[in-house]
């Protein structure tokens, strides 16, 4: 552990630097007009693996449909996984479901505001708890993330490797250090917004930078070779046979994920995991309806389209059939037929949403 950090010569200007530059110069994000603790919650789980772009129209909707954190703590499981519909790693809702459930229980609805009671909180880690408290509390406590990482390993030029998860005590220890006490908030977003805007991975934008003359790795001219960050082993490839299956009087086949996993309680379009590639596709998956569901069905000869997909750690690459159903279905909570507009109801991954797109194209 790197424990003789070397900060800047002048702290204080350093701090006036950063907080002048995020005055003037802060994009106009709908979580920064009120500091509600629910609301910086929320933006902040949503900002976690995902762009601001993306996150904006998300976090609209969600407020608008959860305007209070006991709108939401009494939400139901499918809804909230509607809500969140498309933005991916959906444990994000449930912990957070879970997390404002405590709240309103234990807490009379009101987010603790100490580091202790909100890092007991589901799916609160050391960065949700820093920005909240930071954010809405104004607590002096740090809130480091991936892009803050990058932002003060440049400044302080810290050369630990970034994605070993021991080294974000470093960061943590290096703001209690920085950090403004008298707006933590400001100070917290400030390396944040850098981090957006100027001080970026691949080509950092040194010369509008507000702090470059307190920043050693651009006095030392090695800021894009920072952070060091090891590669992650790459990802595992998983092959899928898919069919969308519709009965005579147009309603489709549909199937609820398992409780536990990947994409869990998510709905999708029935198939089958296969290892490696064969010349008969539409048997195996034939037989396995067959065998599975006691289903009788007739498949199109080939598949209609081709869906990849990548999630943190494999890759999907999902074969579609169409395919009509003959005989009757034995529906159960986890196997359902739904018409075309209750489907839309559900929630589905991204690449069973594109599925869908794809077939109402070439069939509806
Ligand atoms: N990324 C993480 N938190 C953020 C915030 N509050 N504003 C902008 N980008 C962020």
């Amino acid at each position: 552990m790197n424990d003789s950090l070397q900060y800047p010569t002048n702290i204080q200007q350093f701090r006036e630097d950063l907080l002048s530059w995020f005055e003037h110069e802060q994009r106009d994000l709908p979580w920064r007009k009120d500091s509600d603790p629910y609301k910086v919650w929320v933006s902040e789980v949503m900002l976690q693996q995902t762009r601001v772009d993306t996150v904006i129209p998300y976090y609209e909707r969600f407020l608008k449909k959860f305007p209070t954190i006991e709108k939401f703590a009494e939400a139901d499981d499918e809804s909230i996984l509607k809500v969140w519909e498309g933005l991916g790693y959906y444990s994000r809702v449930r912990n957070l479901h879970s997390a404002t459930k405590e709240v309103v229980e234990s807490y009379g609805g009101i987010v603790p505001d100490t580091l202790e009671e909100i890092s007991k909180l589901k799916g609160v880690g050391p960065y949700t708890a820093g920005a909240i408290l930071s954010i809405a509390y104004g607590k002096p406590e740090p809130a480091v993330d991936g892009n803050v990482m990058r932002v003060l390993s440049r400044i302080l030029l810290i050369r630990e490797d970034i994605a070993k998860p021991s080294t974000r005590k470093i960061f943590e220890k290096a703001v209690y250090e920085l950090i403004d006490k008298k707006n933590p908030s400001y100070f917290n977003q400030a390396l944040m917004e850098l981090g957006a805007l100027i001080c970026t991975p691949t080509s950092p934008a040194c010369l509008l930078c507000p702090v470059r003359e307190h920043c050693l790795a651009f006095q030392e001219g090695v800021a894009q070779e920072l952070p060091v960050k090891t590669r992650k082993k790459s990802t595992k490839q998983v092959n899928w046979l898919t069919a969308v299956l519709k009965t005579s009087d147009e309603r489709f086949l549909i199937r609820k994920r398992p409780d536990q996993g990947l994409l869990a309680k998510l709905w999708e379009f029935p198939g089958i995991e296969v290892n490696g590639r064969f010349s008969s596709n539409r048997q195996i998956l034939t037989g396995y309806f067959e065998n599975e569901y006691e289903l009788e069905l007739e498949l199109e000869s080939g598949s209609f389209t081709r869906v990849d997909h990548v999630f943190s750690h494999l890759k999907w690459t999902i074969d579609v059939f169409a395919g009509t159903l003959k005989g009757s279905v034995q529906e159960t909570k986890n196997l359902r037929l739904v018409t075309r507009d209750q489907l839309e109801e559900y929630a589905f991954p991204v690449p069973h949403q594109k599925i869908w797109q794809t077939y109402k194209v070439e069939y509806l």
